[in-house]
Order: structure tokens, then C-alpha cells, then sequence
């Protein structure tokens, strides 16, 4: 059968509300322009984010009647932590509410003012801790990443030619750590390769620096390996998933993504040192460590989702369906960043909106004319989220696991072929109100011209 399915049934449903392009321009100017702000019962389809966003499976509500809610010891942690160490090998699970939770342990422990952090591309809330703590998170993406219509299997890849120029420019004692991001979020969803991840934990571990991955997203990235690298063609995700963690000293890992589980984190590491200051400190804000700020019951479902998520079948399914999404907008003149990755399409709004320039936010008048026109909601990844350092104006439009139906992505990818049959006609917006930091999630803005114009 040429038709890919989704691998499962629905069991229990949640509604989902219709309103009326009026309706939305109002909600619209009551949030400042921002989609943060409106209400989700106002959303047709949410595909702001696919972090703590998965439908749970049965096998999951099974295991969470099990959660010992104990303070100390409780059993819960041993059967997550032995599901994490099945796969990663790390002598220590430090448990954490989530995955910015394990950032800000692991990066006040080890960083300094002075420091240099080294990533493919760092996530917002990665970056945000690295400076929090005065040390400089740092984006060596490979070159071929800035061409987002270049179709090349591993654009997530980190230029280890560069990583080796600042290592040799600033000196390993500087850098506490090299990171990569499996998927590189930021960098457009896309996979980072087997041979990438081993060259950079050899030339990180030939200058004796530990190297971390943000594995928020490790199967997804797995099951892109096995599929683009002919090397891995009769590996299973879960080999493979175990090669890459094999390769590095530690991880911080969200749980609200390859878990399926709706909170939820982890920081894994081999340095018994370094594991006795991380919990010294997760003691102070998140809890004990056989918990860190979840429930028992959090642990199995996360235990459970490890699992889960390795399935053969999910995983064709899932990217296939994203693949679906990316492939039928492209192929009517939306530039999108190629190729599709798993947990998400990215619209070029950069080169959409030519008309719209960077300081005008693209991204977000793209995202807020998808949201007037059909009720849904999307992030822009650009300008706004990273003011002068971004290198892109995109659109992410993230698929929540499990939730969506087949025509549900239908409609996103009708939706948005209406919107861009009459692009010409969209606005940029300006901000009219910021934070002073992580301004995409509360800045206000204003549309810079007539908002739904030309609505045909
Ligand atoms: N690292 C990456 C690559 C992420 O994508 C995220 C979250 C985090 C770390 C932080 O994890 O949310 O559990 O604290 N990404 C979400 C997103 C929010 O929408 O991409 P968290």
C-alpha cells in the first residue's frame, strides 16, 4: 500500500473551535499581534510548538497509574532511568521539570564569564542560559545551512572546521563545552549526520573538552539518519539512536518532545563530579534528585514515550506526514527550507515576502495572516526571536505528535496556498513594545498596513 496511515486509532477527543476571520482580526488586536497571547481555545490549528503538544498513548496512562509519588527512592525514577540508560549509556539521570530546566543546571555548573559555548545552533532558552551565566553561546552551522533551498541531507551539521579555528583562537580552557542540537531546531528542523557527531566529539575530545547533545529530538534525527546515510539503511533507530548518545560525555534532553510526554526533562552525565553539583543545585529549585520537579507518575510517562518513539512504524508515519505538508506547499512556489525535516516546516517568509523587509518582520506578518485567515497558529523563527543574530526570516509551522489527522495537514496546506496566492498584498508589522530579553514571547506589535488586505 502506497498510502501512509497514521499507526494508531483515536480513543478519547478533544474539540476544536471554529471562528470567523472577523472574530480572529479582533483577537488578533487584543494580543498585540502576538500569538503567544491568544487564548488556545481561540486556535483552529496550533502548530506553535510540538514541545509537551503529544497525544499520550494508552500505554503511557497504563504506566502513570503506576507512578510512586515517593519523596526519595521512588520507582518511578529507577524505571526511567533505566529506560534512559538502555539507551544513552550515562552513568547519571538528573531528572528536571524541563529541558531549560537541565540547561540552566548544567550551564551555571560549568560556565563562566569569558567562556565560549559552541553549538550547530543553539535553541533560544539554550542561548538564554549560556548568557545568563556572562559566558557567549556561539551558532557554527555548516555553510550550506544559509541556503535554505539547498537540498542536501544534513544541514543540521555542525562546521567542524570552524569549531576547530575557535578552539585553536580562544583555547580549550575557555570552552567548557562543545553542544550539538539533534535536530537542529533553530537551524530549520534538519538532522545532524553520523560522521558529523563523531567528528565532533573526536576534535572535542582530543582537546579534552566534554562534548553534550541537546537531544530534545534524538529519534527523529535517528530514523533521518537511517533514511539519508545508506551507511545506517539496515540500522534501527534505536542502534542508532544508542551510536550517537555513545559519542558524548552527557546530554540535556525535553521530554515534551521525543517523549510524548507533556512535561518533563532530563541532564544526563559521565563526570561523578560534575553529577554531585548538578544535583547539589537541582535540590535547590527543582527537587530531590529522583524526581526533579515532576511527578512519578511524569517519570513513566516518559519512560514509556522513550520507547515508543523508536517504533519503526512512528516514524515513517511521522515524517512522512510532515514530509506530505512540505512537499505540497513547495511544489506550488512556497519556498520552504529543504528538505523537510520531522518535527516541523519552516516557510522561507524571508524570500515569500521579498517585499517585507527584515526589519519589517516577515515571519510574523506571515504568521499572523495565516492566523486571520484560518485559524492557525505558527512561531516566526527570525528576526523577532533573535533580533540581529538571525540568519533567516522563517515561519515554523511545528506538528504536534500524534494529534493531527491527515486532513487536518490538509487544511494547513490549503490555507496556506490561499495566503500565498495574494502575498503580494501582505504587510510588514513594526514592534510597538518589548522585553528586555526572549521579546518573542510578549512583544506587541502593529501592522504596517491593512491587515487581511485584498481577501478575495
Ligand atoms: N533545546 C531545543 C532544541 C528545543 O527545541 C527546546 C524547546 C529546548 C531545548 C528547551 O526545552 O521547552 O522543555 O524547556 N523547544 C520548544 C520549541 C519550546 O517550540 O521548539 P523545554
Amino acid at each position: 500500500m502506497r498510502t501512509i496511515i497514521e499507526p494508531f486509532r483515536i480513543k478519547t477527543v478533544e474539540p476544536i473551535r471554529q471562528t470567523s476571520p472577523v472574530e480572529r482580526s479582533r483577537i488578533l488586536e487584543e494580543a498585540g499581534f502576538n500569538l503567544f497571547a491568544i487564548n488556545a481555545a481561540d486556535i483552529l490549528i496550533d502548530l506553535l510548538t510540538d514541545s509537551g503538544t503529544s497525544a499520550m498513548s494508552t500505554a503511557q496512562w497504563a504506566a502513570m497509574m503506576r507512578g510512586d509519588e515517593s519523596y526519595a527512592g521512588s520507582e518511578s525514577f529507577f524505571r526511567l532511568k533505566a529506560a534512559v540508560q538502555d539507551l544513552t549509556g550515562f552513568r547519571h539521570v538528573i531528572p528536571t521539570h524541563q529541558g531549560r530546566a537541565a540547561e540552566r543546571i548544567l550551564f551555571t555548573v560549568m560556565c563562566k564569564p569569558g567562556h565560549k559555548v559552541p553549538n550547530n545552533t543553539h535553541f533560544d532558552t539554550t542561548r538564554a542560559n549560556i548568557e545568563f551565566t556572562g559566558a557567549e553561546a556561539i551558532d557554527l552551522p555548516v555553510p550550506e545551512a544559509a541556503d535554505t533551498q539547498a537540498k542536501l541531507p544534513f544541514k543540521g551539521d555542525m562546521d567542524v572546521q570552524a569549531l576547530e579555528r575557535l578552539i585553536d583562537a580562544e583555547g580549550a580552557a575557555k570552552i567548557p563545552l562543545v553542544m550539538l542540537t539533534i535536530t537542529n531546531n533553530s537551524g530549520g528542523g534538519q538532522p545532524v549526520s553520523m560522521e558529523n557527531i563523531e567528528a565532533v566529539s573526536r576534535l572535542a575530545r582530543a582537546h579534552g573538552i566534554p562534548f553534550y547533545l541537546d537531544a530534545c529530538r534524538f529519534a527523529e534525527n535517528a530514523y533521518l539518519i537511517q533514511q539519508r546515510d545508506p551507511a545506517y539503511a539496515d540500522w534501527t533507530p534505536k542502534q542508532i539512536a544508542q551510536k550517537m548518545f555513545s559519542l558524548a560525555d552527557g546530554c540535556t534532553f525535553s521530554a515534551k518532545k521525543d517523549a510524548f510526554a507533556n512535561i518533563g526533562g532530563f541532564l544526563c552525565t559521565n563526570d561523578d563530579r560534575l553529577a554531585q553539583q548538578e544535583k547539589d543545585l537541582l535540590i535547590l529549585t527543582e527537587g530531590f534528585p529522583t524526581y526533579g520537579g515532576l511527578a512519578g507518575r511524569d517519570l513513566e510517562a516518559i519512560a514509556v514515550g522513550l520507547q515508543e518513539v523508536l517504533h519503526p512504524d512512528y516514524l515513517r508515519y511521522r515524517i512522512a506526514s510532515t514530509a506530505y505538508l512540505g512537499r505540497h506547499i513547495a511544489e506550488r512556489g512556497v519556498p520552504i527550507v529543504e528538505p523537510p525535516g520531522a518535527h516541523a516546516i519552516y516557510i522561507d517568509a524571508g524570500r515569500m515576502l521579498p517585499h517585507i523587509p527584515p526589519p519589517e518582520f516577515p515571519g510574523q506578518a506571515l504568521a499572523i495572516e495565516l492566523y486571520r485567515h484560518a485559524g492557525i497558529r505558527s512561531v516566526e523563527i527570525g528576526s523577532v526571536m533573535f533580533g540581529d543574530k538571525a540568519r533567516h526570516e522563517l515561519l515554523r509551522l511545528a506538528i504536534p505528535r500524534r494529534v493531527y489527522t491527515q486532513s487536518h495537514i490538509d487544511y494547513v496546506v490549503e490555507a496556506i496556498l490561499e495566503v500565498n496566492e495574494r502575498k503580494d498584498s501582505l504587510r510588514g508589522v513594526e514592534i510597538v513594545w518589548q522585553p528586555p530579553f526572549l521579546r518573542h514571547f510578549s512583544a506587541r506589535f502593529r501592522p504596517l498596513g491593512v491587515l487581511g488586505s485584498n481577501r478575495g
